[in-house]
């Protein structure tokens, strides 16, 4: 096992009407001046808006607002978020939503009180720095309720880039998996399928004799394959949309990906379908990290061995990555990036704009160049 820092301070809130305690918790971490921040209007549709402005009202917490957080959130939105923070001395970030609401927020949150370009912290800077981001999560998906990451598309030139830094690790994060119940069934598909991905970026690793943390990430995937389904059937299950909220949050604060190296590079090939063709996240890596399966277990089979036996019951790499195809499509995945409108002449532009070269490559688990990504994105048409 590698050598690791782990700190992941966010205070959970978890359970049915625990959004009820947003201003307590916005009090506990000294925010008196709030930005409220959301995406597209489902808050309001639900009803969750109403109750989270009656609940700061009714401590006399003052606030400004600023929803349009888009799905594949973007950097124009978090300049003006910045410019409001400024102007009204905002000191605590409050997300209302999904991963796209809190990247948004963390992105807001460091630049309001950063000298230079926020885009520095997207293009390689560390965030030392931000205002606090408390959360109130509305889909269990991208794991930024507790994560300390964020990623932002740049509109000119659709570079979608993360940042990273324990500044915008959430104080909080609310997580009321009722909230989660009016997620159109695509959304919940995609969601799950992110948390399956946070799991298997950090479990396809050359990290040998990690097996606490190999177990916690068999664990996961497992829940996963169990608890996605019965959610599919019945979308108010409450207790199959807990046991997913709180596996996607646990899938992305690192607590299964520490001590050993991870791979990453789905996402990375991800991230230009969503940059380019709007793909949903979660939906982009069931059709690429298949893909990117196929092609680096030819390679190194070790792992998928595993992965077949603990994880899908069965006995080779081959029919492990075919059983997970079998329940993404299962859950109304799509299975080709042609779904999003690529074609294969757009393979090669995809490739080069990740920044990789024959020699430049990504990637933990294999070692991924230019051209292996082109053949992913191949296997993925
Ligand atoms: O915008 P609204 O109207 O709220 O609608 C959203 C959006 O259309 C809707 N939605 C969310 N909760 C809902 C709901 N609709 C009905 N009922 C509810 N309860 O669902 C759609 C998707 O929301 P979004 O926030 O985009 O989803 P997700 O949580 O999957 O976030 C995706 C973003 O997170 C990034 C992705 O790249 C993508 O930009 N990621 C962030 C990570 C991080 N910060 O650590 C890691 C991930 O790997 C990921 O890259
Ligand atoms: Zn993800």
């Amino acid at each position: 096992m590698l050598n690791f820092s782990f700190c992941s301070p966010t205070h959970f809130e978890f359970g049915k009407n625990t959004e009820e305690k947003t201003a307590e918790l916005i009090k506990k971490f000294n925010g008196s001046k709030v930005l409220l921040h959301y995406g597209g209007g489902s808050i309001k549709k639900s009803g969750l808006y109403d109750r989270v402005i009656a609940s700061l009202n009714a401590e006399n917490i003052a606030f400004v607002e600023l929803g349009g957080a888009e799905p594949n959130p973007i950097d124009t939105l978090v300049y003006a978020g910045i410019e409001l923070c400024r102007k009204e001395k905002v000191d605590f970030v409050l997300a209302v939503g999904g991963g796209s609401a809190i990247d948004s927020a963390k992105a807001i949150a460091a630049g309001a009180i950063y000298d230079g370009d926020f885009w520095d912290f997207y293009s390689g800077k560390y965030i030392e720095k931000a205002l606090p981001v408390g959360v109130i999560l509305t889909i269990a998906a991208a794991g930024s309720e507790g994560s300390m990451n964020s990623v932002i598309t740049k509109v000119d030139g659709k570079f979608k880039r993360g940042a990273s830094g324990e500044a915008i690790r959430p104080v909080f994060s609310i997580l009321n998996p009722e909230l989660t119940q009016t997620l159109p069934p695509y959304q919940t598909a995609a969601g799950a399928v992110d948390i399956m991905i946070h799991v298997c970026e950090r479990y396809f690793s050359v990290t040998e004799d990690v097996s606490v943390t190999d177990r916690l990430c068999e664990a996961i995937l497992m829940t996963m394959i169990e608890e996605t389904p019965r959610v599919m059937a019945d979308p108010n299950n409450y207790n199959a949309r807990a046991n997913i909220m709180w596996a996607g949050t646990i899938a992305h604060t690192n607590l299964c990906g520490v001590g050993r190296g991870q791979d990453w590079a789905s996402h990375g090939m991800e991230h230009e379908l969503s940059a380019f063709y709007g793909a949903t996240h979660g939906a982009g890596l069931a059709v690429i990290s298949p893909a990117w399966m196929k092609f680096v277990s030819r390679k190194k089979p070790e792992k998928f061995i595993q992965f077949a036996k603990r994880v899908w019951n069965v006995n080779t790499a081959d029919e492990g990555i075919a059983c997970f195809e079998k329940f993404l499509k299962a859950i109304g995945m799509p299975s080709s990036i042609k779904e999003f409108g690529a074609k294969e002449e757009d393979i090669p532009m995809l490739a080069k704009h990740i920044g990789l070269t024959e020699e430049y490559a990504f990637g933990g688990y294999v070692k991924l160049n230019v051209r292996d990504v082109e053949e992913i994105y191949r296997l993925a048409l």
